[in-house]
C-alpha cells in the first residue's frame, strides 16, 4: 500500500510517498482500516516536526483522524463495531496512508448522510467545540461569543455550533479575505481582523457589545490575543483556553486581578482527555451534533482538498495559514 511517511523529523517536504507493506492482522480490540480520507490537523506538524507531546517511532504517516470502512476486525472488539462499517476513527497518526489499524474505542459509526471527507473533518473540530461551549462554558441562548481563530478547524467549528445554541458569534482572524468568507459561510455580522485592526481588538469588541464586553471568548491562539481577551471579556464572562497555534513556546500568563475585577472565569478545555475520562458524555454529545448534521443544522466548511501523493501540499496549506475551516486528504482523489 502507498503511504506517506516521515522518516527523519522535519518540514513537510522532508515527507516521502512509499511503498510499503499493509499493516499486520488487527490485534486485541482493534481494527484495519481502509482509509478513505483523513483530515489534516496543526498537531501533524508538531508531530512531523518533533515538536509534539506523542512520538510515534520513525518511520510513521502523520495524520490522526481518519474516516474509511472496517476492513477486518480483531478479537475482543466489544462495541459492535463490525467488518464493511462506514466509520470516523481517531488514531493519533498513521492516517496518511490507505489502511491502518485503530483501536475500537476510538471509532464511531460514520452517520448514513456523511462522506468520508466530511467525516474526517469533523469529529475532532466539532466535538472540541461543543465540549467547550456547552459543557466548560455552558454558554446561553443571547450570549455574546467572541471567536479567536474564528476561520480555522475548530473556530469555524465554533462559529457553527454558536448558531445553533442561539448565541451571537463575533469572529476574529487575521486576514480579511478568511473573515470574509467566514461572514458567508456561517452568517456571521460582526468580525475583527486581529492582525491588521488600527485599535486594540478589544476597543472593537467592547464597543461592538455596548463597552459589556463577550460572555464567552473561545481562544485556540493565546499569544497577545489571549491579553486582549482578558480586557474584553463581559462581567462573570468565561475565556475557554482551548489552544496557542499562535505561539506555542511562550504560554500566555493572566493577571489575576483582570479576573478579579469581572468576576469572570479561565476555563481549560483538554477535549481528547474528556472523550476518555466521560466517553457516555461524549457519546451524547455526538449523538447532538450527527443529529444537528442529520437535519441540515451544521455547515462543516473544507477549503481544501488533496490526494495522498498531494499530502505535502496539504500539510503546507494549514502551516501557511491558507485554510478557512478544514484540509482533507482525501484517497481516492
Ligand atoms: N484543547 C483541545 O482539546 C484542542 C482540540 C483541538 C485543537 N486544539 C488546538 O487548537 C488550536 C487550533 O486548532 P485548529 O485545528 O483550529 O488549527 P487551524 O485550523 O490551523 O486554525 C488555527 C487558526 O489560528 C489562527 N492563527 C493565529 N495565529 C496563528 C499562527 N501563528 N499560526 C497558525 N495559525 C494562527 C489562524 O487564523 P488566522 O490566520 O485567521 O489568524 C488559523 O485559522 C491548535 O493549537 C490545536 O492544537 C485544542
Amino acid at each position: 500500500m502507498k503511504a506517506l511517511l516521515c522518516k527523519q523529523y522535519g518540514p513537510p517536504e522532508s515527507l516521502v510517498l512509499e511503498d510499503v507493506p499493509r499493516p499486520a492482522p488487527p490485534g486485541e480490540g482493534q481494527v484495519l482500516l481502509r482509509v478513505r480520507a483523513c483530515g489534516v490537523n496543526f498537531p501533524d506538524l508538531l508531530l512531523i516536526e518533533n515538536k509534539y507531546q506523542e512520538r510515534p517511532s520513525l518511520p510513521f504517516s502523520p495524520g490522526a483522524e481518519v474516516a474509511g470502512d472496517v476492513a477486518a476486525v480483531g478479537p475482543g472488539v466489544a462495541n459492535g463495531i463490525r467488518e464493511g462499517d462506514r466509520v470516523i476513527a481517531m488514531i493519533g497518526s498513521r492516517g496518511f496512508q490507505e489502511e491502518t489499524l485503530a483501536d475500537a474505542t476510538r471509532c464511531v459509526p460514520l452517520p448514513d448522510s456523511m462522506d468520508y471527507a466530511t467525516g474526517a473533518a469533523f469529529t475532532l473540530t466539532y466535538g472540541t467545540s461543543y465540549h467547550a461551549l456547552v459543557d466548560r462554558a455552558r454558554t446561553a441562548p443571547g450570549e455574546t461569543l467572541l471567536v479567536l481563530g474564528a476561520t480555522g478547524g475548530v473556530g469555524t467549528a465554533a462559529l457553527d455550533i454558536a448558531r445553533n445554541l442561539g448565541a451571537r458569534a463575533i469572529a476574529a482572524g487575521g486576514s480579511d479575505a478568511k473573515l470574509e468568507a467566514v461572514r458567508e459561510i456561517y452568517g456571521v455580522r460582526d468580525t475583527v481582523n486581529y492582525a491588521t485592526a488600527e485599535e486594540p481588538f478589544k476597543d472593537r469588541v467592547n464597543r461592538l457589545t455596548d463597552g459589556r464586553g463577550a460572555d464567552v471568548i473561545y481562544d485556540p491562539i493565546g499569544g497577545e490575543a489571549f491579553q486582549q481577551a482578558l480586557r474584553c471579556v463581559a462581567w462573570e464572562g468565561r475565556i475557554l483556553v482551548v489552544g496557542f497555534a499562535a505561539d506555542g513556546a511562550n504560554l500566555p500568563q493572566a493577571r489575576t486581578n483582570l479576573l478579579l475585577l469581572k468576576g469572570s472565569s479561565l476555563v481549560g478545555v483538554f477535549w481528547g482527555r474528556f472523550t476518555r475520562e466521560a466517553p457516555e458524555r461524549s457519546a451524547r454529545n455526538f449523538d447532538t451534533l450527527f443529529g444537528w448534521y442529520a437535519d441540515g443544522r451544521l455547515r462543516p466548511h473544507i477549503s481544501h482538498r488533496f490526494r495522498l501523493d498531494e499530502g505535502i501540499e496539504a500539510l503546507r496549506a494549514v502551516a501557511e495559514r491558507r485554510v478557512v475551516g478544514k484540509c482533507v486528504v482525501v484517497m481516492d482523489g
